[in-house]
C-alpha cells in the first residue's frame, strides 16, 4: 500500500483534495520533521512556527513563494549563508518584492505600503465595498443560481483591491476584464512561484504614477506617488508600481479563496445560515474559523541563514522550511477538536493564516472587511443558499475541485442555488 512519505507533496495531485490527514501524519512524527522528496523541513506544529516567523536573522524569506522550486541559484555552503544569499538575491524569483526580502531591505519596501493603508483610507474604501458587494451580487441575483467564484469572490477582491490603490472608476472594467482570470502560484503542475505582476498592470501604474508625479491631484493615486521612505528620500517609480502591483498578486486569488470557502461552508452547514442571518455578531468569528480551518495560504517558506535547530532537530544552513498556515491552525495542542468548525471557538484569533511576524499579512484588515461585507449583503440577499447538486453532488457525498497548488487552498468552482430575496 502507499504510504503519505511515498508520495511527493509539491507535485502529487493526490494531496490537493485534503491535505489535512497529511499535514496530520507529519505532526504526528513531530513538529518539525523531513519531507523526504526534496530535503525540505516541514513545520507543522504552532509554538515552532511562531519561532520561524519572528526570527527573521536566522529564517530569511528568500524563498517564502515557492519554496523548493525552483532550486537555489547557489550550493549552500557552511553555518552561515548570507554572503552567499546576498550574492545571488537578483537570480531568485519576485526578488524585487517585500515578500521575499529580508530586513532591513523589507522594512524599506513595506514602509511605502503602511503610509498608504491609512485609517482614513480603509474607511473610504470600506464604503465603496458595500456599494460594490451590490453591484456585484445585482449582475446575477435575480437567476437564482451562480458559479461562485467567477460571478462574486473573484471581481469582488479584485475590484477591490482596485479602489484600495486608486484606479479611476473608468478603468475597473479594464482590469476586470484582464486580471479576473486565473494565475496560480505553486502549480503542482507547472511548479514554480509566478505570481501575476504581469504587464498590464506595471504599465497601467508606471503610468499614474508619472502623470500624478507631472500633476498631482486630490487622489490616493497622488498619494501614492509621493509617498516618501523614512529617511525622507523619494522612491523611484518603479519602486512604488512594484508596491501597488504586488497587492494584485497577493490580495486577489487569496480574498477570493477564503470568500468561496466562507460559502461552501455554509452549504455544508446549512443550519448556520439563519444563525448568521439573525445574529451578525456571529460573522466576524465565523470568518476566523474559516481562515483556522481553510487557511487560504497553506505553506509559505524560509531558508535557514544560519545553523540553528528547532522543536529538537538540527536545520543547517541553506535548509528550505514549509511553515504551513494549513497545518499550523489545526494543530490540537492549541485548537481543541482541530478539524471541527466551531463558529463559536473561543480562540479563534489565535489562528495565523495572516502568518506572524514582520511580514505578516498588510492586508488582513481589507480581507477581513471584505468578507464581512460580503456575507453580510449574502446573507440578506440570497436565501436557502445550497451546493448545485448536479456539480457537487449531495450533501454527505459532495465532490469539489480545488486549484492544484501547493502554496494556495481554495477551490477551482463552486456553484449555487439559493432563492433571491424579495425585499432588502
Ligand atoms: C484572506 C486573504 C489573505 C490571506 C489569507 C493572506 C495571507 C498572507 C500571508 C500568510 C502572508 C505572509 C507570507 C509569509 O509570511 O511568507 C501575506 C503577506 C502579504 N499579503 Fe496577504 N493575505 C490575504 C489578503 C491580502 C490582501 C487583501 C492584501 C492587499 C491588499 C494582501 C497583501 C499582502 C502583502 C503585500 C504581503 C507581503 C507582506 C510582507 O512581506 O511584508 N494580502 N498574506
Amino acid at each position: 500500500m502507499t504510504s503519505f512519505d511515498d508520495l511527493d507533496f509539491f507535485t502529487d495531485p493526490s494531496f490537493v483534495p485534503d491535505p489535512y490527514p497529511y499535514f496530520d501524519h507529519l505532526r504526528a512524527k513531530g513538529p518539525v520533521v523531513r519531507e523526504p522528496h526534496h530535503g525540505v523541513m516541514a513545520v507543522t506544529a504552532y509554538a515552532e512556527a511562531q519561532e520561524v516567523f519572528r526570527d527573521t536573522d536566522t529564517y530569511s524569506s528568500c524563498i517564502a513563494a515557492g519554496g523548493p522550486f525552483p532550486p537555489l541559484p547557489f550550493t549552500p555552503t557552511g553555518d552561515d549563508i548570507d554572503a552567499q544569499l546576498d550574492a545571488h538575491r537578483t537570480r531568485m524569483p519576485l526578488h524585487e518584492h517585500m515578500v521575499v526580502q529580508d530586513p532591513p531591505r523589507h522594512t524599506r519596501s513595506r514602509s511605502l505600503l503602511t503610509r498608504l493603508l491609512t485609517a482614513k483610507r480603509l474607511k473610504e474604501n470600506q464604503d465603496f465595498l458595500w456599494q460594490l458587494a451590490d453591484r456585484q451580487l445585482d449582475e446575477f441575483l435575480a437567476n437564482g443560481q451562480c458559479e461562485f467564484l467567477g460571478a462574486y469572490a473573484k471581481p469582488f477582491s479584485l475590484l477591490a483591491i482596485a479602489d484600495l490603490l486608486g484606479v479611476p472608476r473608468d478603468d475597473h472594467d479594464e482590469f476586470r476584464e484582464v486580471l479576473a482570470k486565473p494565475h496560480l502560484m505553486g502549480n503542482i503542475e507547472g511548479q514554480g512561484a509566478a505570481i501575476n505582476p504581469l504587464a498590464f498592470l506595471d504599465e497601467k501604474f508606471s503610468s499614474y504614477i508619472e502623470a500624478r508625479r507631472r500633476e498631482p491631484r486630490e487622489d490616493v493615486l497622488t498619494e501614492l506617488a509621493s509617498a516618501k521612505f523614512p529617511d525622507g528620500a523619494t522612491p523611484e517609480v518603479t519602486e512604488v508600481v512594484r508596491t501597488a502591483t504586488f497587492l494584485f498578486g497577493a490580495g486577489q486569488e487569496t480574498t477570493a479563496k477564503l470568500l468561496s470557502s466562507a460559502l461552501q461552508i455554509l452549504v455544508d452547514n446549512p443550519e448556520l445560515q439563519p444563525r448568521l442571518r439573525e445574529d451578525r455578531s456571529l460573522i466576524p468569528t465565523f470568518i476566523e474559523e474559516t481562515l483556522r480551518t481553510e487557511s487560504p495560504v497553506k505553506a509559505s517558506f524560509r531558508l535557514v541563514r544560519r545553523s540553528t535547530s528547532l522543536g529538537g532537530v538540527d536545520l543547517p544552513a541553506g535548509t528550505i522550511v514549509m511553515v504551513s498556515p494549513g497545518a499550523i491552525n489545526r494543530d490540537p495542542k492549541r485548537f481543541t477538536d482541530p478539524h471541527e468548525f466551531r463558529v463559536d471557538r473561543e480562540n479563534v484569533r489565535d489562528q495565523i493564516a495572516f502568518s506572524r511576524g514582520v511580514h505578516s499579512c498588510p492586508g488582513a484588515p481589507l480581507a477581513r472587511v471584505e468578507a464581512r461585507i460580503s456575507l453580510e449583503r449574502i446573507l440578506t440577499r440570497m436565501l436557502d443558499i445550497t451546493a448545485d447538486e448536479q456539480h457537487h453532488g449531495p450533501r454527505g457525498m459532495r465532490r469539489y475541485t480545488y486549484e492544484p497548488t501547493y502554496i494556495l487552498r481554495g477551490l477551482s468552482d463552486l456553484h449555487l442555488r439559493y432563492t433571491p430575496a424579495a425585499d432588502e
